[in-house]
């Protein structure tokens, strides 16, 4: 199937030897544009780069002045990334573009693929979204990467002209988004459902959390001298678990460690970890993370050390729009899918552009539930009930282009 090709294609450019890592507008993004430019020519459709690195391909409309749907994901990928997390929501997307044959809509449809959701980079994600609703802003463009390039010189080291963020922006002529991804996780496999539809997205709170201790040598330090960064670490890493363990639809992760000096025989003066905080109420999230921050205080004194934290994302759990997820449900049941409605535990570009226009959701199966690894996989099957269910999401919105303003209004 040309979709499963295809993302494999893209797969291939990746700024590490092995496997696939492609992150905020590094050289590899320049040959995803091409390739992806490449299979439009049949198609006659143009495509341009904004100047925060979307790649945005619109097909027209019936008249010249219609309104837009847009219909997108990311294109970049977390490191040692599987080969479809939001690469298939653009490819998925282009192949309704091709399955329309030319026929016109009473709107445009613009597919885009986002140039940064996952915040590799510069440990912001939403970059690209966050252009086309009109928040990259500056404190954003000023942050700077681990070779302490920033995101304004990385966008002119692209080609790209940072000035002309705002253009970015996107206009009042927007209908809605919606945004096709694999689910990431077990539960429509376990059901046995090859689509799921979005009803909310969880919030979620991520933050950079650093131990302070006292670098000593390992074998003359006793043990009751030490403030060990790494021992304090290691027990509050085990509070986290144990209180998302024992909290109701509470996801908590440490993902990311770094200690100073690092090195076996030294003990640590220093370690800086990830905390990734989920949950669907963002009320129950903060909690959560006040917490935990608690716990980590708590630690870091009675261990004689220190503890400092600060908020990389706080972003609040965002519902779909309802009159639009009732539209892919229909169009989910016209594919002969069960129209299961459900909760994403990862975030995704929807939640950023449900700020300005109707969002839905459409998820495909993930078998094994493995997602961010290069075991992450989807089935032909299900990619063609997706794209048989997105056909049918274009016919029911054209029939009723007035239900689209009806939705922008809502
Ligand atoms: O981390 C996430 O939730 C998404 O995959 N970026
Ligand atoms: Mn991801
Ligand atoms: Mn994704």
């Amino acid at each position: 199937m040309e979709v499963l090709a295809r993302c494999h294609t893209l797969a291939g450019f990746s700024e590490i030897a092995e496997g696939i890592c492609r992150t905020f507008l590094c050289d590899a993004m320049h040959e995803c544009h091409r390739e992806i430019e490449g299979w439009l020519a049949p198609l006659a459709i143009r495509s341009r780069i904004d100047a925060a690195g979307n790649l945005c391909i619109t097909y027209p409309a019936l008249e010249a002045d219609a309104p837009r749907l847009f219909i997108g994901s990311h294109l970049d990928t977390v490191p040692n990334a599987g080969a479809y997390d939001g690469i298939l929501g653009v490819v998925l997307a282009i192949a309704l573009l091709e399955a329309l044959e030319g026929r016109r809509l009473p709107f445009a449809v613009e597919v885009i693929g986002f140039s940064e959701e996952e915040g590799i980079r510069f440990g912001t994600p939403f970059l690209g979204s966050r252009a086309l609703v009109g928040s990259l802003d500056e404190p954003l463009l000023s942050k700077k990467d681990a070779r302490g390039i920033s995101m304004r010189q990385a966008i002119e080291n692209f080609g790209l002209k940072s000035a002309e963020i705002p253009q970015a922006a996107m206009g009042p002529d927007v209908l809605g988004y919606l945004e096709v991804h694999i689910e990431q996780g077990p539960v429509l496999e376990s059901l046995g459902h090859p689509l799921g539809i979005v009803e909310v997205i969880v919030g979620q709170s991520r933050l950079e959390v650093t131990f302070e201790g006292h670098a000593n040598h390992a074998g003359t330090t006793p043990m009751n001298l030490r403030r060990d960064a790494v021992a304090a670490a290691a027990e509050w890493i085990s509070a986290v678990e144990n209180h998302a363990k024992y909290t109701a639809d509470l996801m908590a992760t440490v993902g990311a460690i770094q200690v100073k000096p690092g090195t076996g025989n030294v003990i640590a003066g220093e370690v800086r970890l990830s905390l990734d905080v989920r949950h669907r109420l963002d009320e129950a999230r903060m909690t959560a993370v006040e917490y935990l921050l608690r716990e980590a205080e708590e630690i870091a004194t009675r261990r004689g050390g220190g503890f400092r934290w600060n908020l990389l994302l706080e972003q609040r759990s965002t519902p779909m729009n309802p009159l639009l997820v009732n539209e892919v449900a229909r169009a989910v049941s016209q594919a002969g899918c069960e129209p299961y409605r459900m909760v994403s535990g990862a975030g995704h570009d929807a939640m950023i552009i449900a700020a300005k226009v109707p969002a839905a959701m459409l998820f495909l199966r993930t078998p094994g539930g493995v997602s961010h690894d290069p075991a992450e996989t989807v089935a032909v099957g299900d990619i063609a009930k997706a794209v048989e269910a997105g056909c049918h999401l274009l016919e029911q919105l054209a029939d009723s282009a007035e239900f689209l303003k009806r939705i922008q209004h809502a």
